[in-house]
């Protein structure tokens, strides 16, 4: 695969530390955090959707700045590979994507069930454990599964003029966590780290009250969470 130079927005900062990114699943997540990786300057490869038509078209969308291709494509050149597909789907996108030793995954994937009500995993474990299991030889980081899809570009467009939201995440690794941190930066949110990849049996869930408030709650999906220190 060759590295192109992604065309770059004008009105915003570039990412500093420009990395290729595979993004597996192409759905409201990967759509939208594809687009904002290629405008921060990353060369982003997306992929995963039941018809090439619909990555044909998100790639024409872009007006070159990302490619669409197969998973394995996504996955052979990437130094992040983002997850993100529904928790049925996580075997099949891995055995498409191939070997991914060595890789970073920043996981966004939620452990739900078909209906997307519950955890199928927690508690003593969860999706992102479980994933690090799939692919042992790959540095698993759980990022961007605290935040409704609705809110990123908003996010993305604030960066630079208002005050960054907080994002949780967590991983065993630190060269994959300072990799997870620069997409989270880049996207702009304020990456907090919180700690080892088993701290995802706590984000998890609390990804899902993040749901409750963005889809049940009043003021609509447009959500994201800052936490702040007091009485310093
Ligand atoms: N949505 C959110 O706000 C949000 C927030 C936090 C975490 N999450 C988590 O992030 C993950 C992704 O969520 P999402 O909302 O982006 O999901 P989604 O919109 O359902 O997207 C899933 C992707 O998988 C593809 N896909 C589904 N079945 C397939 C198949 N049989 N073969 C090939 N591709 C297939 C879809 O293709 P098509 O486009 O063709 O359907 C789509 O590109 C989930 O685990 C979710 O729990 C979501």
């Amino acid at each position: 695969m060759e590295r192109d130079t992604p065309k770059r927005w004008r009105n915003g900062p570039v990412s500093e530390d420009t990395m290729r990114v595979g993004i597996l699943g192409s759905g409201l997540m990967g759509a939208k955090l594809w687009t904002i990786f290629a405008r921060a300057g990353h060369d982003v490869v997306f992929s995963y959707a039941r018809g090439k038509e619909k990555l044909e078209r998100l790639a024409r969308d872009s007006g070159g700045t990302a490619r669409a291709g197969t998973p394995r494509e996504a996955a052979q050149e990437a130094e992040a590979l983002l997850l993100a597909v529904h928790w049925s789907h996580v075997d099949d996108v891995l055995t498409q994507a191939g070997d991914v030793s060595g890789k970073v995954i920043v996981t966004c994937s939620l452990p739900l069930n078909a209906a997307n009500t519950e955890l199928v995993v927690a508690h003593t474990s969860s999706g992102a454990e479980a994933l690090a299991a799939k692919v042992p030889k790959a540095q698993v980081v759980a990022a961007f599964q605290t935040i409704p899809s609705e809110v990123l570009f908003d996010v993305f467009e604030a960066r630079g003029k208002a005050t960054r939201p907080s994002l949780v995440y967590c991983g065993d690794q630190e060269s994959g966590k300072r990799v997870a941190a620069t997409l989270i930066r880049d996207a702009g949110f304020d990456p907090l780290d919180v700690g080892p990849l088993r701290i995802a049996r706590y984000t998890e869930p609390f990804g899902l009250l993040v749901g409750q408030l963005a889809y049940d709650g009043d003021g609509g999906p447009e959500l994201a969470y800052r936490f702040e220190r007091f009485g310093r």
